[in-house]
């Protein structure tokens, strides 16, 4: 029977109250269990989520069993009467007992492929363990690293986050959801969470429709495109509008204009919320705004099971419109297999060998060189190394926020990783942690490793910063180190990109080690030890200061003068401050180096006909790896649309490759730039090429001039 025959079969037989229990989504509360397992029975839960606190992102949840899982499906199965089967949903975010880097440091590895596979690892694991859905990827295109959750964000770029949108959805749902192997994706959260106002968690988002859809949507877009099975909205309000309750964005924009056909869940009681955002006076009306904007199912607060069959009797919530919903969520069930395969086997072994390599190839290639003065980097295997610093011997920070489920044995510390990398070298380490013990371990070495940070407590959700600087104490350290006379190399292990101003002039070397996740101090040590070159690129501006905040490369030009981002004259610049960030979008260091040929394009012009037709203009370099070490190298292409009928960025990212290049070998790298690349949401909402010059640039950050142009026609 085909799928569509099968949910209007099941649709004919079920009641009202039974619809609206599709639409119900439960916490799996062990102190609630039996109510939970009565609730199952009368069909009023359609989805359990598997955490048991509002704030998963930042406590260990408890794991539920998959026998415990099984039994609450079996009862749905055979004790209640419609016999449809639960979706347990997880925050699986960045992995599941062995932790990838955070999703922001993932997406520094600008390693698609690698994300995908990571994903795909995850999946089989999480699958294995009984959860068929995952609150993932989340999607909000962030420039505030005050904002706590920019550490699970694909960073800055509409472009980029497209691409891990399309790896992680790829990655998780595989090419056939019923596979046991594969997991429902999320793209979340929908939409503008990103432009929370001050990087303060929850705030409104002040963003235009032109700006939604040229910078939030994208990503989304793409995620659609990729099949994502689910979308969850955003806490935010754009606009004066919470997305919860915008028809605008739920039914106009994502399911009529992109297409969606999966299921929308709200975030953790965001229906509830309404109320207190002053757009609906009571529980009832906010279930009448959320239900009838598009919101299919309702996460935890209970709103749904109480007021929706209500309404559908008052008329108030169509009959149609609830069985499309439901309809939406069974399909998806479907799609997944829950229908003929409801149980997960008990004794499904998850490859922990798989995700720890994955683990540590994710990190090396997340990891990012952002300086190394006099080559201090790699370090001699012989070396005196003082190892000093308050993450040397951390190990959950290392596995960052949004890590539910997670095996400490699997984390090595710095003090544990490095020495193992290096056995021959002289370590001078203290475990007193006292400063002047530290510093009497520098006066003994040749070289000083720091390895700082900040905690995973201080990122992701409800998490916000007013300063970006390194934790208390460590530009203290830092200074110190440096008045010694040593070389003194900065391993800096965040989730959030940091201001370094204050300590940047005092380290030889900084590589940035992200929240790497379970295998951070083996893979830092792989680099900078020299047997990994590093390859990492920032997915994300690094502002000098706080104050720059909110800096980003893809900014349309100012009206006078420069652009302060790009380092021009001083006009533009703060009085206290420089204009251009610390590091800008797009960049890393490695070992070896590399040299472009000027950037060809295949024409100086094309027509728009012939765009339409799928025609495309080719940009093209050549690339070759003048060092002494094999190497990856991230080739960006950028575009500017000069002039058009709406201001458009100075540069904005329409392609990437990520290619090893050997020492002395060279390679061609094109670029193909069409009418998806090319075009642009207008202020009629309608995603136009138009006629004029463009530019094009090739090179290894968005600071390349590397340059041609070429016109549209
Ligand atoms: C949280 C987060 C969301 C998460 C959900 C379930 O509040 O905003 O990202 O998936 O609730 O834990």
């Amino acid at each position: 029977m085909k799928m569509s025959d099968r949910i209007d079969s099941l649709l004919s037989r079920m009641t009202l109250k039974q619809k609206v229990g599709q639409l119900n989504q439960e916490m799996l509360d062990f102190r609630r269990l039996e109510e939970i397992k009565e609730k199952i029975r009368k069909g009023e839960i359609g989805s359990l989520i598997l955490v048991d606190s509002a704030f998963a992102g930042h406590d260990k949840s408890a794991r539920a069993s998959v026998e415990v899982l099984n039994e609450l499906q079996r009862i749905a199965m055979e004790e209640s009467e419609c016999g449809i089967p639960i979706i347990y949903g997880k925050d699986v975010i960045h992995g599941h007992i062995i932790v990838l880097p955070v999703p922001l440091a993932l997406a520094a590895s600008f390693n698609m492929p690698l994300i995908k596979e990571g994903y795909s690892a995850i999946a089989e694991a999480a699958a294995a363990d009984g959860i068929h859905w995952s609150f993932a990827p989340m999607l909000d295109l962030s420039r505030d690293p005050r904002w706590g959750r920019i550490i699970e964000s694909p960073g800055e770029d509409p472009y980029l986050g497209a691409q891990i949108a399309k790896a992680i959805v790829e990655g998780f749902q595989g090419e056939d959801l019923s596979d046991p192997k594969s997991i429902a994706a999320c793209a979340k959260h929908y939409i503008g969470y990103g432009a929370s106002e001050g990087g303060r968690d929850y705030h409104k988002a002040e963003i235009s429709d032109y700006t939604l859809r040229n910078y939030y949507l994208r990503a989304f877009k793409e995620a659609v495109k990729s099949k994502v099975s689910t979308v969850m909205t955003s806490f935010n309000e754009v606009s004066g509008q919470p997305v919860s309750s915008s028809y605008y964005l739920l039914t106009e924009l994502l399911k009529n204009e992109l297409g969606f056909e999966g299921f929308v869940i709200s975030d953790w009681e965001a229906i509830k919320q309404l109320k207190k955002q002053g757009v609906a006076d009571s529980m009832k009306d906010c279930v009448y705004l959320a239900f009838n904007a598009g919101l299919d199912m309702d996460m935890v607060d209970r709103l749904y099971i109480q007021h929706l069959e209500e309404l559908v009797e008052e008329g108030k919530v169509s009959m149609e419109a609830l069985d499309e919903s439901v309809r939406r969520v069974l399909n998806i069930k479907l799609k997944l297999g829950l229908f003929d395969h409801p149980y997960t086997k008990c004794d499904a072994p998850i490859d922990r060998s798989k995700l720890r390599s994955l683990s540590r190839e994710a990190a090396r290639e997340s990891m990012v060189l952002l300086k190394n003065d006099n080559n201090v980097l790699p370090l001699s295997k012989n070396a005196k190394i003082a190892l000093i610093g308050p993450m040397v011997n951390e190990r959950r920070a290392l596995l960052g926020a949004w890590t539910l489920d997670y095996d400490l044995d699997e984390v090595k510390t710095f003090r544990e990783a490095l020495p193992e990398i290096a056995p021959e070298a002289e370590w001078y380490t203290c475990d007193s942690g006292l400063v002047d013990d530290e510093l009497r371990m520098i006066r003994r070495a040749d070289v000083v490793v720091l390895v700082l940070g900040e905690s995973h407590e201080v990122t992701g959700e409800a998490r916000s910063l007013t300063s970006i600087e390194l934790p208390v104490g460590q530009a203290e350290l830092v200074r110190k180190a440096r008045s010694l006379g040593k070389p003194v190399v900065g391993v800096i292990c965040c989730g959030r990109p940091v201001a370094l101003d204050n300590v940047d002039d005092c380290l030889d070397a900084i590589l940035y080690a992200w929240h790497g996740g379970s295998q951070t101090a083996y893979a830092a040590a792989d680099i900078l030890f020299g047997d990994v070159c590093p390859s990492g690129k920032t997915p994300v501006t690094f502002p000098r200061v706080t104050g720059q905040i909110p800096i980003y490369y893809n900014h349309p030009s100012s009206g006078r003068y420069v652009n302060g981002y790009y380092g021009e004259e001083a006009i533009n610049n703060y009085e206290d401050c420089l204009g251009s960030p610390m590091y800008p979008f797009g960049y890393g260091l490695s070992y070896t180096s590399f040299e472009y040929t000027e950037c060809k394009l295949s024409s100086d012009k094309i027509s728009l006909e012939a765009l339409e037709e799928g025609e495309t203009i080719k940009a093209s370099v050549l690339v070759t790896n003048t060092g002494n070490m094999d190497g990856k190298e991230v080739v960006q292409c950028y575009i500017r649309d000069v002039c058009a009928s709406m201001t458009r960025p100075v540069k904005e990212l329409k392609g990437f490759e990520k290619i090893l290049i050997r020492k002395g070998q060279t390679v061609e790298i094109t670029f193909e730039l069409g009418k998806e690349e090319l075009g642009f949401y207008n202020k009629d909402r309608n995603f136009v090429v138009e006629k004029g010059e463009f530019e094009v640039y090739i090179g290894d950050n968005c600071l390349t001039q590397n340059k041609a142009v070429f016109e549209v026609i």
